[in-house]
């Protein structure tokens, strides 16, 4: 079974809460989702996000490099000045005539976005429902305090996310692994609804670790699952503490992704010696960031073409039911285009008036 690379009908996150500042100030900012560069911008009059190809579809120049917005909060390209209001080509700017807008039939599709308390997000055009972004508990858990950070992969977000549904390499990548007890023991496993899956497991840690050395506990339980499309838990329990890793991955292309990470815990935690709360969250990142480095390097030794090889065992479960589940949705994706196919004319639009054939964008349509 093979997974292609393109965005399923889900909520994707794009720009965190901080990288939303700019935006809100009035800039005009490109992202790369899916290989594909996008520009996003903030209407001020109505506070909405606007995310559409960043493609002039005149001559390609980049909206968001050399554009601008103007005080009815249409979008001017820099290169010929043409100007688009939610995407769709609507003046040819003349300060002498003043000519009122057009309703063109060139409009670029402008996808749905959603901000919510971490991140703005969109999804790809076309899927009218799609399921709510997933939050773990601890989010709302007052007992449970969090760090989080992000870092830049260079691999693909499939990639990256099954890495971290990946129970066994935790013994021979992490520092905190157990090469003399490498293996998970009494995994269970159970469906989260319809877009979650949980595998959970006992494991012995090596001795210098959080949960040997503050949870006092020999072995650990842990539960490692995702949510479609991208994001994943790995909760450990040692003794009384527990440690939450959860992550969401932007998917920039097939040759890099955003890993976005937020780390709940309720140990080193004091509400009254506040500096006691910090040190433990310094010493969270520091430890992160030492694991991250590891996912890294074992990623960065790793053939793409051959990730899916034949070879499987009872461990890769949490993995396997990861790849069902994206194909699954998939098959949903491919069907959807293609009956949005069978209702589009066969022909492109012709324009006769200048003898030039307007083809839809397939790029564009894809998504
Ligand atoms: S390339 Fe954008 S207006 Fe010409
Ligand atoms: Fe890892």
């Amino acid at each position: 079974m093979r997974l292609s690379a393109f965005l399923l009908p889900f909520w994707y996150p794009i720009l965190s809460r901080r990288a939303l500042e700019k935006i809100d100030s009035g800039e005009l900012h490109k992202i790369i989702i899916d290989d594909k560069p996008f520009v996003v911008y903030k209407k001020t009059r109505t506070s909405e996000y606007v995310v559409h190809s960043d493609i002039c579809p005149h001559q390609g120049a980049s909206f968001a490099a050399t554009g601008w917005l103007n005080k009815h909060d249409n979008l001017h390209c820099g290169y010929h000045g043409f100007e688009f209001c939610d995407g769709r080509f609507c003046r040819i700017p003349d300060p002498v005539r003043s000519p009122p807008a057009f309703e063109s039939r060139v409009a670029l599709p402008v996808y749905p976005t959603t901000l919510l308390s971490d991140f703005l997000y969109f999804r790809p055009a076309g899927d009218a429902v799609v399921p709510p972004v997933f939050f773990p508990e601890e989010e709302f858990d007052p007992d449970f305090v969090s760090i989080d950070g992000s870092c830049e992969m260079n691999k693909d977000y499939r990639w990256v996310c099954e890495n971290l549904l990946d129970m066994m390499h935790i013994s021979y990548v992490h520092s905190f692994g157990n090469k003399k007890q490498p293996l998970p023991e009494k995994i269970r496993t159970e469906r989260l609804g319809e877009h979650g899956f949980r595998a959970r497991f006992e494991y012995h840690p090596a001795d210098d670790t959080i949960s040997t050395k503050v949870g006092r506990a020999p072995v650990v339980v842990v539960e490692n699952e995702y949510h479609l499309p991208t994001n994943t838990i790995t909760r450990v329990f040692a003794g009384d503490i527990v440690k939450t890793v959860f992550t969401r991955t932007i998917p920039v292309s097939s040759k890099k992704s955003i890993l976005y990470w937020k780390i709940y815990r309720n140990f080193w935690v004091d509400p009254y010696f506040p500096l006691f709360t910090e040190i433990g969250s310094a010493l969270t990142r520091f430890l992160m960031e030492r694991t991250i480095r590891e996912d890294k390097w074992i990623l960065s030794k790793t053939y793409d073409e051959a990730r899916e090889g034949v070879l499987r065992s009872r461990y890769d479960t949490t993995i396997d039911h990861f790849r069902a589940d994206m194909k699954k949705y998939e098959t949903k994706k491919n069907n959807l285009l293609l009956s949005q196919k069978r209702d589009e004319p066969n022909d492109p639009p012709v324009d006769h008036r200048h003898q030039r054939v307007v083809f839809p964008d397939p790029d564009i349509l894809f998504l």
